[in-house]
C-alpha cells in the first residue's frame, strides 16, 4: 500500500487548546516508520494550513470557530481526494474530529467518481451526531456524522457531496450519547455497536459483521479513529476522556481484523492532545495500533485460516 500522510492541526472543533500539537507527536512517535516497517510506502505532505473563509451567519449561537472549521472542511476534502485520486491511502494527522467533516467530504466525492459505495467506520466513545443547530456545546467536532449522513441543520456547510446511508455507516464504542444525538440515532438505521454490545458480544463479531457488507458491497472504507475510543489508563492524551473504553488488546485485535479484511482505503487519527499525554504514552499507542492496521502481527503465520 502506498500511504500518504496529511497533517491537520486543528484545534476549532473544541475548546481545550493542544490538539495543533497531534501531527508533530506523530512524527515524533515514528508514524512514518511504523507504516514503512510493514513494507509500505510512506508519502508525508506536512501540515495543512487553514484557508481564510467568510462564514454565513450561523443561527446557532453556541457554534463557535465556524470560519475556521469551514477552511479546514474545504481543504481537508481537497487533499483528501486528491491522494485517493492518486491511487494512495491517506492517513490523515489530527487535529480533533472536526477534520473529518472535510476528510469524509473528500472520501465520498473520491467514490462517488470511482463509482463505489463509501463505508464509514467511527471508532469512538462519542457518537459525533449533533447538527449544527442541536449541539449545545458548540463544538463542532461532536457534528462530523451527522453531517456524513446527510441529516439538516449543516446549511452554513457546503452540501455533504454524497451523504453516507446510514446502512453503511457503523459507530463502533460508544459511551458516550447526548439526549439530541440520541432521538436523531433512534430515526436512522445506523449501526450502534456500543460498549454494552461489545462487552456482550465480544469486540470480534460485530465488526466482522460491518466488514461483510464492506465486501460484499465492493465498498470504500473511512476508518475514523477517536483516541477516546481507547480507555483514559490507557490513552490519557484527548480532552473528552470517558471511562470504560477498549483495553489495549481489544483495540489492537480491532487493528489486526481491520487490515485483515484489506478493506481500508483512508483513515483518520483524530484527537490526540500531546499536553494531556504521560511520556507519549498516548502517541505512542495510537503509533502502535496504526502499525497493527497496516499489517504488524505478534507472530506472522506464513498461512492464515481465515
Ligand atoms: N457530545 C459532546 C458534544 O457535542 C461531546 C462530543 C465529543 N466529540 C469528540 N469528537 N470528542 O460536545
Ligand atoms: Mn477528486
Ligand atoms: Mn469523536
Ligand atoms: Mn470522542
Amino acid at each position: 500500500t502506498r500511504t500518504i500522510l496529511i497533517g491537520a492541526p486543528i484545534d476549532a472543533g473544541q475548546q481545550r487548546p493542544g490538539c495543533l500539537m497531534g501531527p508533530a507527536a506523530y512524527r515524533v512517535a515514528g508514524l512514518a516508520q511504523a507504516i514503512s516497517g510493514q513494507g509500505h510506502g510512506v508519502e508525508d505532505w506536512g501540515d495543512l494550513s487553514c484557508p481564510q473563509v467568510v462564514a454565513p451567519p450561523c443561527p446557532n449561537p453556541a457554534v463557535h470557530s465556524l470560519a475556521e472549521v469551514l477552511g479546514w472542511t474545504q481543504i481537508l476534502a481537497q487533499k483528501v481526494s486528491d491522494a485517493l485520486d492518486d491511487g494512495a491511502m491517506p492517513i490523515i494527522l489530527g487535529g480533533d474530529h472536526s477534520l473529518a467533516l472535510g476528510t469524509v467530504s473528500g472520501a465520498a466525492a473520491h467514490a462517488t467518481s470511482v463509482g463505489r459505495p463509501l463505508f464509514l467506520l467511527w471508532l469512538d466513545a462519542h457518537s459525533d451526531f449533533h447538527t449544527a443547530m442541536t449541539t449545545t456545546s458548540g463544538n463542532l467536532h461532536g457534528t462530523p456524522v451527522a453531517y456524513i449522513a446527510g441529516r439538516a441543520g449543516f446549511e452554513a456547510f457546503p452540501p455533504f457531496p454524497a451523504p453516507v446511508p446510514a446502512e453503511r455507516i457503523c459507530l463502533y464504542g460508544i459511551r458516550s450519547v447526548d439526549p439530541a444525538e440520541h432521538a436523531a440515532l433512534l430515526d436512522h438505521d445506523i449501526a450502534i455497536h456500543d460498549m454494552r454490545v461489545l462487552d456482550e458480544h465480544g469486540v470480534v463479531a460485530p465488526l466482522r459483521l460491518f466488514l461483510e457488507g464492506v465486501r460484499a458491497a465492493g465498498g470504500m472504507l473511512h476508518v475514523s479513529l477517536d483516541v477516546d475510543f481507547l480507555d483514559p489508563a490507557i490513552a490519557p492524551a484527548v480532552g473528552t476522556t470517558v471511562p470504560g473504553g477498549t483495553t489495549f488488546r481489544e483495540a489492537h485485535l480491532v487493528m489486526e481484523l481491520l487490515h485483515e479484511s484489506g478493506l481500508v482505503t483512508s483513515l483518520d487519527l483524530v484527537e490526540l492532545n500531546p499536553f494531556l499525554d504521560d511520556r507519549g504514552m498516548t502517541a505512542r499507542l495510537m503509533v502502535d495500533l496504526v502499525g497493527s492496521l497496516m499489517g504488524k502481527k505478534v507472530f506472522d503465520r506464513p498461512t492464515r485460516a481465515k
